[in-house]
């Protein structure tokens, strides 16, 4: 994710400690390290950073002693690119007279420095917001002016990203973005000078100014201290675009709009699956991991809560599209269970969105010390469990705020199915109509949910099933139901039900399916199972007559196939969770008994 703030003022000035305001006020995107530029009229550049939190490294650095007439700040949410001083952003280009910074993520990074370095230029790190600055300062070299240096260097930098670039020679910065978000501020100062500024998002340019323009992928923005110019990076053209006025609360923004978090990253999953497989088709790790699955004697999937249910699945998917068993394991079982049995010969897949699960990292060291190879797979890169492994894959999704797990889930379920058709043999897994998918499950369901929500809240008692594929999110959507309503909710495989709980089903007992397209008339059983005995089946699935025959409520899913259909089916499962527990009243951000990190036993 990361975030950028640039400013540029009329005069110079001191700008350490605004920087390190708009830094701190961008830290939800990122913390892993921290950068400030300033760029003075002696056309020198002062550039501090390091790896660390905001106050810490400003501190350390003096950012407050930062003086210039123009200025830029970034924090990194690490993806490729371990945190480090010289991974930290902003980034400067060969001889020192470019600077700028990124977010989001420049997936041909790899290749791009390889060409860089060929070229003779000074490559320091391996980050992709310097490939940003040297993509422009290969065409400067070539004789381009600025702009048009960044237009074509636009053009070479692929992925989904932002970024604020400026030449220490003049007295402008200009930023540009593909996919994602960009805005701009227009202000006064406090002396009534004007200053214009640049972020990522609303949080950091909101107290100083609220009047603002929204940047569209394929413009590019120029920023003088009194007004911005916008150009068109195809044919150079100017755009008009008059500034608006934001009203909303700080709270609201850094919100996005939603009143909470967890709903806020509900609707953030569309677009970190398009981010994720953008980064997937890219990776290098992929075909470590190809390599190693191939030969390797037995493969584990590990993790706990969600995480291990997106383990569930990914073995489901390793069985079904690539023929290869995998077997699934709560990490702290994997020590009694299986630890004494593996070798050098078996590789082990960890996954976990904070990367510190200490259940997760004490069965990794227990299967390192038996030889076995540790893959990675986590959301905050830096962690331990990035370190630890021998390799690791991100899951790309931000800071995930909200102690529920939403987005990490689905890109953990998302890297599995990728996994598993490359697994296959399939050099591009058909999965790029997922984010679409995504987009179209959440319109389509999110009202039906709602209103489900307030019809079944009075219920503490709920069961939540599924077959196949569909069984992991039966359990990932109980334990969503449980973690933030507080009513009891059990997940369970849609044949076990007749096993027994099938008692506690009266007039009205709310029972969830999770149908998978391949078993309608299995799921059909159960919920026959269900509506004789007076209980309400609530299916959801795709669009199918039998299920609309036989169940009480069908939450409809767009057609998606049996392999996205299941990751489809655990949105309005979320939202469900969601609305009921803000129906009961409670913060489903921040669920009593519960810590977004688990380092203990
Ligand atoms: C539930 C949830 C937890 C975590 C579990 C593992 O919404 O978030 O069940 O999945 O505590 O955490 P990580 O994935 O950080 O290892």
């Amino acid at each position: 994710m990361c975030g950028i703030f640039g400013i540029v003022t009329s005069k110079e000035q001191p700008l350490g400690e605004l920087l390190t305001a708009a830094a701190r006020r961008l830290m939800y995107r990122g913390y892993d390290s921290v950068g400030a530029a300033t760029l003075r009229d002696d056309g020198t550049i002062d550039l501090r950073k390091d790896v660390g939190r905001v106050d810490a490294v400003a501190e350390k650095y003096n950012f407050s002693e930062m003086v210039g007439r123009r200025g830029i700040t970034q924090l990194r949410w690490a993806t490729f690119g371990e945190p480090s001083q010289v991974n930290a952003q902003p980034h400067i280009d060969s001889d020192g007279d470019i600077v700028g910074a990124h977010n989001g993520n420049v997936v041909n990074n790899f290749k791009l420095r390889q060409q860089f370095i060929a070229e003779g230029l000074t490559v320091r790190s391996e980050n992709d917001g310097e490939s940003c600055v040297h993509a422009v300062e290969h065409y400067v070299n070539k004789g381009y002016d600025f702009v048009d240096a960044i237009r074509l260097a636009y053009g070479d930098l692929a992925g989904d990203y932002a970024f604020v670039i400026g030449h220490a020679r003049d007295d402008r910065l200009y930023a540009i973005k593909k996919g994602s978000g960009l805005v701009v501020g227009l202000g006064e100062d406090a002396d009534g000078q004007p200053f214009t500024c640049v972020s990522s998002d609303l949080p950091s340019i909101l107290p100083l100014t609220r009047r603002i323009v929204r940047i569209q992928d394929d413009e590019i923005i120029i920023l003088w201290p009194d007004h911005v110019e916008l150009l068109s990076v195809k044919d150079g053209q100017r755009i008009e675009r008059e500034p608006e006025i934001v009203t909303q609360s700080m709270d609201a923004v850094q919100k996005g709009g939603y009143p909470h978090f967890m709903l806020k990253e509900i609707h953030e999953q569309p677009q970190v699956a398009r981010e994720l497989l953008h980064l997937l088709n890219e990776a290098s790790e992929v075909n470590t991991f190809i390599e190693q699955a191939r030969k390797a004697r037995n493969l584990y999937l590990l993790g706990c809560g969600t995480s291990y249910h997106a383990c569930l699945l990914g073995a489901v998917y390793f069985a079904q599209i690539a023929g290869r068993a995998a077997i699934p394991v709560l990490a702290p079982q994997f020590i009694r269970q299986y630890a004494p049995a593996v070798n050098h010969e078996d590789l082990g897949v960890f996954v976990s969105q904070s990367g510190e699960t200490k259940d997760v990292l004490s069965a990794l060291q227990v299967a390192e010390k038996r030889g076995m190879t540790a893959i990675g797979i986590a959301n905050v890169i830096g962690s331990t469990l990035t370190k630890a492994a021998a390799c690791w894959l991100p899951l790309g999704c931000g800071y995930e705020i909200s102690v529920p797990a939403t987005k990490t889930f689905t890109n953990q379920v998302v890297t599995f199915l990728y996994l598993a058709y490359r697994l296959a043999g399939l050099d591009s897994p058909p999965l790029e109509g997922i984010p679409d998918l995504m987009e179209q499950t959440l319109e389509m369901t999110a009202p039906q949910m709602e209103a489900l929500a307030g019809e079944i809240n009075s219920w503490n008692d709920l069961y939540c099933l599924g077959y196949g594929a569909t069984y992991p999110i039966a359990l990932e959507g109980a334990l969503k139901l449980k973690e933030i309503t507080y009513a009891h909710c059990e997940g369970m495989l849609s044949t076990e039900f007749k096993h027994g709980p099938l008692s506690a089903v009266s007039d009205g007992y709310p029972v969830l399916f999770a149908a998978p397209p391949d078993d309608v008339p299995l799921i059909v059983s159960g919920i026959n199972e269900v509506t004789c005995r007076g209980g309400r089946a609530i299916v959801i699935g795709e669009e199918d007559a039998r299920l609309r025959g036989e169940a009480s409520d069908v939450i409809a899913l767009p057609k998606a196939g049996p392999a996205i259909s299941p990751l489809l089916a655990v949105l309005p499962l979320q939202l469900l969770s969601y609305y009921m527990s803000v129906r009961r009243g409670y913060d489903p951000d921040f669920p009593r008994n519960l810590s977004k990190t688990l380092t203990v036993d």
